[in-house]
């Protein structure tokens, strides 16, 4: 039997009184967006004429997403982290900031405090024995052009099954996590190996979710970047590796056209030499456009929780989350 209540003044007050609307204390943005929130919900339930069983499977849902701290990884499989992508994009505009390297989402893996060096890396430690070498390269360059030296260019990606450091306990310390400084013709180098693409996994919450939506959780083979520099706007921003079954199916919506880039295979022993490496090799050159601006808060990453970074981040690392 479907009912609809929800446009009565009973239900109307009683959102108010839910919301807090009649307390002194509490904060107010935090009323108005739960009251939002809330009646919204309230309406979906009249609208589709929720049934109990329906709303208690919901809450286990979001209880096994919790459990399995990941929500950090349906976020972007919703197309949040995409959407707020695209804000930040209008923003860009509206300010007359656009121009450079498009920026895509960060997900939750970056770990604070990898080693930092000069120019050059070495990301992998040596004992991802099958993976391929990637020799991982570009420079960094501002809007006309002109090397931007000195710029802190932030790498990590996950190794050839799919994992990463810090999350995966089987990999050594910030293991395929560098932070390297650009030298005096704006170039970073890193030796590395190529990443795998991943999927959520099977039969998770998140999993559970997509399959509701008959959609899949794999996304492509990906490496993600941090670049800033004084006077420069901060650009958060992955690569997709061309080829992959997924590089334009990702199920985090993180890939962009631009940002699509093609690994050149080399076998000439003689390039391999050059680069002090001794077998075939690829190579993956991914070049950065910085825009310019003069406010402070563009030049740095914004805040979120980040494992190492603040004490906040640690209750929310997601032990299972790949994205
Ligand atoms: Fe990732």
């Amino acid at each position: 039997m479907s009912v609809k209540i929800f446009d009565t003044p009973e239900v109307q007050d009683f959102l108010k009184t839910v919301s807090g609307f009649d307390q002194s204390g509490g904060n107010e943005r935090a009323k108005q967006i739960m009251h939002r929130l809330l009646s919204d919900l309230y309406r979906l339930v009249d609208d589709y004429d929720v049934t109990p069983e329906e709303f208690w499977s919901s809450v286990s849902v979001l209880n096994a997403l919790g459990e399995g701290t990941q929500f950090g990884l349906l976020a972007p499989g919703l197309g949040f982290d995409h959407y707020l992508d695209m804000r930040m994009d209008a923003e860009d505009k509206q300010r007359g900031l656009s121009g450079g390297t498009p920026r895509t989402i960060e997900g939750p893996l970056y770990v604070a405090g990898a080693p930092e060096a000069e120019g050059f890396a070495r990301m992998d430690d040596g004992t991802d024995s099958g993976a391929e070498v990637m020799w991982l390269t570009g420079q960094v360059r501002d809007v006309d052009g002109q090397p931007v030296t000195g710029a802190k260019v932030e790498i990590w990606h996950a190794d050839s099954k799919g994992g990463y450091s810090f999350f995966d306990p089987s990999q050594s310390e910030y293991n395929l996590r560098r932070t390297i400084i650009t030298d005096s013709q704006g170039r970073y180098t890193a030796r590395s190996i190529i990443p795998s693409g991943y999927g959520v996994p099977e039969g998770c919450a998140t999993d559970q979710v997509l399959k509701l939506l008959g959609r899949h959780g794999q996304r492509p083979a990906h490496i993600h970047y941090f670049i800033s520099a004084p006077g420069h706007k901060h650009l958060t921003t992955q690569i997709n590796l061309a080829g992959d079954p997924y590089t334009f199916d990702d199920f985090a919506f993180a890939t962009r056209e631009e940002l699509v880039i093609e690994g050149r295979r080399i076998e000439d022993p003689a390039e391999a030499d050059k680069r002090g490496l001794e077998g075939p090799f690829t190579e993956v050159v991914f070049d950065v456009e910085l825009a310019r601006t003069d406010a402070p808060e563009l030049q740095h990453r914004h805040k979120r929780p980040r494992a190492l970074e603040s004490e906040e981040a640690e209750s929310q690392q997601a032990s299972q989350a790949k994205v």
